[in-house]
């Protein structure tokens, strides 16, 4: 079967090197703060990660790293932005907390209209958009992170319909872990990382998903970024990469061994911004 819809759009991301990268503290079931990270190698394959998506095409802004905030490099998390609107993150986790007022001077100083969450919310790492998915959906994860009040608030904000899904599965505590836009409209999803009412949902609302199973987001085969065309995988989610491009995607993978460790992969250390 071959997909001539499966066409790339180009993509201004925001990511933070791994310049302080360490486990120092355990947030998520992956954090082992007995495992040393290397973090020259942690340097060396986010660079390759960076290198890859503006290979593509894509625009890479790079914010600043600061000492004292070793989970910077997880950029996802600072904000979540549609239509050129910003909903500004506010961390669960105090050990986090000072990555929203990097995240906030970064879009001030470009002009990006921003509004801080009041709820707590982890950006898009509890975030996902949809273009052209009922004229604009935004699907968003609550059960360990962000607060189901940031729902509403995020749709207040961002005036789009916000659709709550439930986690439940501590592994899989962010919704990027297990699920992720493919394109404007396709996603690919975990079932079991969902409530069951939440697996009836996505069922309903997207019968074409790529379907991923546990041994797929335990390798964060679903913590990806694409473009629409081009996958970005770690090499561990080989099986992941199959299913996209069964589904007429094309998987690029690169190694993120040491991000894993914090408990991310790609998708974790790239913020979409959606002007
Ligand atoms: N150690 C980080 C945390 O637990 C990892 C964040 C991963 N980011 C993501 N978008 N899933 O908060």
């Amino acid at each position: 079967m071959s997909y001539p819809e499966r066409m790339p759009r180009n993509r201004t991301y925001l990511m933070c090197p791994p310049e302080h990268f360490t486990v120092e503290y355990a947030i998520n079931p992956w954090m082992d703060t007995t495992i040393a990270v290397d973090a020259a190698l942690a340097i060396k394959q986010w660079e390759l990660l960076r290198t890859t998506l503006g290979d593509l095409g894509h625009t890479v802004h790079v914010l600043d790293p600061i000492p004292g905030l070793p989970d910077m490099v997880y950029a996802a998390n600072g904000a979540f932005s549609v239509d050129g609107r910003v909903y500004g993150a506010r961390f669960k986790h105090p050990q986090r907390s000072d990555e929203a007022i990097a995240h906030q001077g970064f879009y001030r100083a470009s002009g990006w209209p921003l509004t801080i969450g009041e709820q707590v919310n982890e950006g898009e790492g509890d975030f996902a958009y949809l273009p052209e998915a009922y004229g604009g959906l935004v699907l968003a994860g609550y059960g360990f992170r962000t607060d189901p009040a940031a729902h509403a608030e995020a749709q207040e904000v961002l005036g789009r319909p916000v659709l709550s899904l439930h986690l439940v599965d501590p592994a899989f505590y962010h919704l990027d872990t297990a699920l992720a836009a493919l394109d404007d409209r396709h996603i690919a999803y975990y079932p079991g990382a969902f409530s069951p009412a939440s697996q009836r949902v996505l069922g309903q609302l997207f019968p074409d998903a790529v379907l991923a199973d546990r041994a797929d987001a335990e390798a964060f085969g679903l913590n990806l970024v694409s473009d629409g065309r081009h996958v970005i995988l770690n090499t561990e989610a080989v099986a992941m990469g199959d299913k996209v491009r069964e589904a007429g995607y094309l998987p690029v993978h690169v190694e993120l061994t040491e991000l894993k460790r914090g408990g991310g992969s790609v998708k974790c250390a790239v913020a979409e911004l959606r002007a």
